[in-house]
Parts: structure tokens; C-alpha cells; sequence
């Protein structure tokens, strides 16, 4: 894999992370040949935590290229709906301007919001039935998959990622696609200080740090067939890479007297969890 390897610019480098996890949904994969031919595949999108926007703009752009070049094979699957959740309002305020001098597209619903994703219960009727819309078909000649996407997020969401989790499970029928972060088994009493330590600089809840079989665990108490969770450690694609990147980016920087200011401490965190192997990168794919 070694998506980050080689990459100057750390844009590219989530899109490549968020590529590596829509192949891991096989959300791009066309329907099943052999099927009827005139049902549609199509899918919506619940995205969780999508930042400024960059993954909005990306599966704006890769999803339309698709839909533009419908003609060649009728079973590729479309976006129906995609709607974004984000929490800070300076984010949505980037991401709405970065969308906005994008035209839209009238075959599909594109709306992001800025709300806390990880607690639907506190959601606003405009968002639930935005998503509630989205995930409905009712159309016999469409066969529809809703998946929700959280890409670096759900570890932040407070008081845990699994209200939502178990929501979209229940209420929406979606799948599960995501980048997370995951513990290793058996961490000393130093590691776990560190790593509470770090937990509270990143406002992340301790209790989301867990491990890969706790997150499975997890997963199938939310309604997941246990043999339809796969979960992908992916570390030393990411966290050896980044903090190469960032102390790359560092040098550069004091040729001309700067600073990567607080990246200087997310450099040195991604090369300890790179070292001792306490934090795992996971692509974590929850199929209905
Ligand atoms: C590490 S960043 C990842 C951003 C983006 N997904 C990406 O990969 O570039 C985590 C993001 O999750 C957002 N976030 C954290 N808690 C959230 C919540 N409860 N609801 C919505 N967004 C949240 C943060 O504002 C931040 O933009």
C-alpha cells in the first residue's frame, strides 16, 4: 500500500486514506453482473467528522467523473445522497465556501451541516430528515446502499462513537466505513498514562481508545453479523510516513525561520505510536 510514502502534500495524503477506505467498502465496485439490468445501484453517504471539507470535494468529484461517464457500464453504483456533519463552525464555514464554487449537480443531494454527529439524539429535524431522506428508497428498481463514513473522527466523538454507530445500524440500515484509531493488547501502566495523556491534548475520550477485538465486540453489540466486520490494521502505511512528512515539512520550514508550531508535537506522537506500536491505524468496514 504505502499511500503516504512518497507524498508532499498532506491533502493528497487524505485522499489516499480516504480512497484506501472507500475500496475497503467496495462502494466504487460496480453491481453484479449477470443482474437486471435496469436496477440501478446506488448508494448515499452519511459522513461524519468531514473537517474543511476536503473528502466532501473528493467524493463530489470522483462520484460525478462516475455518474458523467454512465454510459459505459449501466450496473456502476451512483451517489444518491451525501450528507456531512461537522462540528466546529469554522470548518463548515471553509467547507460550505469550497462546496459553493462547485456547481451543483440537480440528479443528487449534496448538504453538509454543522452539528455534533456523534449524538444524533441532539441533531436538529432538518438534519434527521435530511439523513433519514437520504437512506429511504422505495424504488423496486434500485438496489440502494446506505453506508456512513468517519474518516479520523469517530475517536474524538463524545461521549463515544457508538450512539451514533448504533443508529445508523438501527434506524438508517447503513453500513459502517472508516479510518479509526485502535490500542494494542496488554500496554504497560507508562503507555496507558501516556496515551491518557494524549487522549485529553486530543479531546478524545479515553473510553473510545480500545482494542481491535474490543472494537469488534463492539460493532456486533451494535448490530453487526460479526462474519460482515472486518477490521484492516493499516499503521505502517500511516504513522512512520507522517511524522516523516511532518518533520520533513519542519526543516523546510526553518530554512526560512518558521515553525510547525503544534504539528512539532503531532510529529513526535505519530513517531511514538509508530515506535512502540501502542496505537493502531484501522480501516474498519461493518457491512449490513
Ligand atoms: C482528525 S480530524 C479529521 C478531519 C477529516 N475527516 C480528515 O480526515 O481530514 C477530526 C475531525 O472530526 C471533527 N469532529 C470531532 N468531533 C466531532 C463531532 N462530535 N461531530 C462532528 N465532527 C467532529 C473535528 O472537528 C475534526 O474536523
Amino acid at each position: 500500500m504505502g499511500f503516504w510514502k512518497d507524498t508532499e502534500d498532506f491533502q493528497t495524503a487524505c485522499s489516499a486514506l480516504l480512497e484506501e477506505v472507500l475500496k475497503s467498502a467496495q462502494v466504487l465496485q460496480d453491481g453484479v453482473s449477470g443482474g437486471d439490468k435496469n436496477v440501478i445501484n446506488t448508494l448515499s453517504i452519511i459522513d461524519l467528522g468531514f473537517g474543511c471539507g476536503d473528502q466532501c470535494l473528493y467524493i463530489k468529484d470522483v462520484l460525478e467523473n462516475r455518474r458523467q461517464t454512465k454510459g459505459d457500464n449501466p450496473r456502476k453504483r451512483l451517489l444518491k445522497a451525501y450528507i456531512g456533519i461537522t462540528l466546529e463552525s469554522a470548518h463548515f464555514r471553509i467547507a460550505q465556501e469550497r462546496l459553493g464554487r462547485k456547481p451543483p449537480n440537480t440528479n443528487e443531494v449534496f448538504e453538509i451541516y454543522c452539528a455534533d454527529a456523534g449524538r444524533p439524539a441532539s441533531w436538529t429535524l432538518e438534519i434527521r430528515n435530511a439523513v433519514t431522506l437520504a437512506c429511504q428508497t422505495n424504488d423496486e428498481k434500485e438496489n440502494h446502499e446506505n453506508w456512513l463514513l468517519g474518516l479520523d473522527s469517530l475517536i474524538h466523538f463524545q461521549p463515544s462513537r457508538w450512539p451514533v454507530i448504533e443508529y445508523a445500524n438501527r434506524k438508517l440500515g447503513a453500513s459502517l466505513m472508516a479510518y479509526d484509531l485502535c490500542i494494542a493488547d496488554n500496554l504497560s501502566v507508562r503507555q496507558r498514562v501516556i496515551l491518557r495523556l494524549m487522549a485529553l491534548f486530543g479531546q478524545s475520550p479515553f473510553a473510545n481508545w480500545i482494542t481491535i477485538q474490543e472494537y469488534r465486540e463492539r460493532l456486533v453489540m451494535a448490530g453487526y453479523a460479526r462474519e460482515n466486520i472486518e477490521i484492516r490494521d493499516i499503521s505502517e502505511h500511516v504513522f512512520g510516513p507522517l511524522a516523516g512528512f511532518l518533520r520533513k515539512r519542519e526543516v523546510e520550514l526553518k530554512l526560512y525561520g518558521l515553525s510547525i508550531g503544534r504539528f512539532r508535537y503531532a510529529a513526535g506522537m505519530f513517531a511514538w505510536w509508530r515506535k512502540t506500536g501502542v496505537v493502531r491505524g484501522c480501516i474498519v468496514v461493518a457491512r449490513k
